[in-house]
């Protein structure tokens, strides 16, 4: 089964299960948030729905989510989020330019080669990203991060839950980085 069908099979069920197992992403943010501090336009990827978003908004001015599963984003705009049905891997096209970008319990989910490199075209010179991640994956994915302009600001690991830690990584831009040129585009 895809990622994708296994959500939109537990998106009913989403809400309650996991706040049965104790699933608290403000619990996971919170030592980042000095780091963050105030922020005007927010992006969260993979929102689900719209546990994140409730976090997020308290210290972005706007916030918009990304949502591929249709019964997750639903419920995310029923606690009035605004939602785009779109995969991360698409995020690039994406007009905005945000100063905020999460990946709360996402990134393990999606292509983060392709998610990383989106980037670029939608981050401010400012921005932060802030990403939770399953421990086995944090290297490559951290990695990702570092060949594509990102430095990491802080990282520390935090019980998400019974048997689940989860790597918390806060990364900013490196600054005036310049996107190094492939030989295809000479
Ligand atoms: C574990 S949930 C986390 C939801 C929310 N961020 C939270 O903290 O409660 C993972 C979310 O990623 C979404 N997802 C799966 N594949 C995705 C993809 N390719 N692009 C964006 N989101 C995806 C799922 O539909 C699901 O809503």
């Amino acid at each position: 089964m895809s990622w994708i069908n296994y959500f939109r099979t537990w998106a009913r069920k989403y809400d309650e299960e996991t706040s049965s197992y104790g699933y608290d992403p403000n619990r996971l943010i919170k030592p980042f948030l000095h780091l963050i501090g105030k922020r005007k336009q927010g992006l969260d990827v993979g929102c689900g729905t719209g546990l994140s978003l409730k976090v997020i908004e308290t210290f972005c001015e706007k916030i918009v989510g990304i949502e591929p599963v249709e019964k997750m984003a639903k419920q995310a705009e029923s606690k009035g989020f605004q939602v785009l049905r779109m995969k991360g891997e698409d995020l690039g096209q994406i007009k905005t330019k945000f100063d905020f970008i999460s990946f709360f319990a996402s990134i393990d989910y999606l292509d983060s080669s392709v998610a990383i490199k989106g980037l670029k075209n939608i981050i401010t010179e400012d921005v932060v990203v802030f990403i939770t991640i399953e421990p086995e994956n944090k290297s490559s994915v951290v990695l990702k991060f570092l060949k594509n302009g990102f430095l990491v600001k802080k990282s520390i690991t935090k019980r998400a839950y019974e048997g689940q830690n989860y790597v918390c990584v806060l990364f900013e831009k490196v600054k005036g980085y310049k996107e190094k040129k492939s030989s295809k585009d000479l």
